[in-house]
């Protein structure tokens, strides 16, 4: 297979499933370190281009979670492929205010800030965000921030439309000349052929944290599987949709405040890469998108060849990791009722950004009169799968807000979870913080019934 690194063309017959970090390492690219090797540290950050309706997109992502098979056709851009004759603004911001010190960081830092200016979704106060997925040991972070106070200099390139932006950043020496030849480079590259016989690969985010190498990968974001779109009654979201574009997804938050709350699930690059449709299937007990649908009582379509079921969301959990999935179904795509409701969701992790809940909780209902209506609640981190908390739901239903309820409604959820002790706490530890996460939804929902503040 063929790609594009920085600017020149290389084309390997190494295996699609390994980690794109451990085959740049070993040609000698070395500009990306490896760390964490699980996509928490941002050390290994590269820029993955790729053509969309024949427009270069770039993304900043973890190349330790990156399979070689997703780079097939595309430009990958390293640190080596930023350097030009002297330093850039942006590493020169780094120079003015001692932004680095080891330096370990410093060149996932630049490729992830390089990744803000490029990419036009984002805008000037998403410049921290951008770097949210980057950890430095050493600077305290003041001076990174200081850094890049100083790049605000720079944010008008980032208003540009896509075509103009590439040339508009070459002028600004952010990026190299080579850049503009990139997009009809890039017509003649071909992708990894499709096949379905294999391991299937969403967004690999999870899966490649379990398997460092996968022997046969079956990439699904070569299938048309991605994208927001509504009819009358409902609002889809393809299975392979990224969570930044759930996130940022208009239809989504004209009915809920998505996009404040999934701003607490991972960093920007995981939230690039991570899909719907691998949280979903993945199955993971405290995996944040599925809590969030299911308290938005999701419903899903299996597809097999050109047939599809529709099934609740809650009901393909059968057990840990087991899903009412037939061979060769595939989730095509996740769906909700497009009508405005309350709707909360809680997290509680040992980092805010970059981190697996110990336990997260999501609360959706109508309240009409004082009376609740249509509660659906949900909790992850507490079970073997992720929990539609149906008894609990089905109390709070037709019943009139108190303190009261929901202390007994708190009740009920313990009776209905079976936590066990791990890594992110004690059963009993996560019994009390989920108890916790139900006083908050309704606090945090109800700030006009000043009693409930008692709950706490
Ligand atoms: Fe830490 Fe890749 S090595 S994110
Ligand atoms: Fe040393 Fe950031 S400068 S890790």
């Amino acid at each position: 297979m063929k790609f594009i690194l920085n600017q020149k063309i290389i084309e390997t017959n190494e295996p699609l499933g390994i980690p794109t970090l451990d085959f740049l390492r070993k040609i000698g690219i070395k500009g990306v370190k490896e760390s964490c090797h699980e996509g928490d540290c941002g050390a290994c950050m590269v820029l993955l281009g790729d053509l969309k309706d024949n427009t270069l997109v770039y993304k900043a992502t973890t190349s330790c979670l990156l399979p070689l098979g997703e780079i097939a056709g595309k430009h990958l851009v390293t640190i080596e492929g930023l350097n030009q004759n002297g330093l850039n603004p942006i590493q020169q911001a780094f120079v003015d205010t001692g932004g680095t010190q080891c330096g370990f960081c410093t060149p996932g830092i630049i490729i992830s800030l390089t990744g803000f200016f490029i990419n036009s979704n984002l805008e000037k106060n998403d410049i921290l965000t951008a770097i949210e997925g980057n950890i430095c040991r050493c600077t305290g972070y003041a001076s990174i921030i200081r850094a890049t106070q100083l790049l605000s200099d720079h944010i008008s390139v980032v208003k540009k439309s896509n075509k103009e932006r590439i040339p508009t950043l070459i002028d600004a020496d952010i990026l190299p000349a080579y850049f503009s030849d990139i997009s009809e480079q890039l017509k003649e590259l071909k992708k990894v052929p499709k096949h379905n016989k294999g391991t299937y690969v969403a967004g690999g985010t999870d899966l490649f944290v379990q398997n460092k190498t996968l022997v046969d990968p079956v990439f699904l974001s070569e299938m048309d599987l991605s994208g927001v779109w509504s009819d009358k009654t409902h609002i889809y979201v393809g299975a392979m949709t990224d969570t930044e574009s759930i996130r940022t997804s208009v239809e989504l938050n004209s009915v809920l405040n998505i996009e404040k709350h999934l701003s607490k699930v991972s960093s920007l690059p995981i939230r690039q890469k991570a899909t719907i449709g691998g949280n979903i299937v993945n199955a993971s007990p405290i995996g944040d998108l599925t809590i969030y649908f299911l308290a938005l009582d999701a419903e899903i379509s299996l597809k097999f060849e050109d047939k599809n079921r529709i099934i609740k969301l809650k009901d393909f959990f059968k057990g840990y990791k087991m899903l009412d999935l037939k061979k060769g179904e595939i989730l095509e795509w996740v769906r909700i009722r497009k009508e405005k409701k309350l709707f909360s969701f809680e997290k509680v992790a040992k980092r805010m950004h970059g981190d697996i809940a110990s336990v997260n909780s999501a609360l959706s209902l109508k309240l009409d009169n004082k009376i609740i209506r249509e509660p659906h609640l949900s909790a992850g981190g507490i079970g073997p799968i992720p929990m539609y908390l149906e008894k609990t739901s089905i109390f709070l239903e037709n019943k009139e807000i108190s303190s009261d309820l929901i202390k007994g409604a708190a009740q009920i959820t313990d009776k209905e979870i079976s936590p066990i002790d791990d890594v992110r706490g004690s059963a009993l530890y996560k019994r009390l913080l989920l108890r916790q996460l139900i006083y908050a939804h309704f606090i945090k929902l109800f700030p006009e019934f000043p009693e409930l503040e008692g709950l706490l």
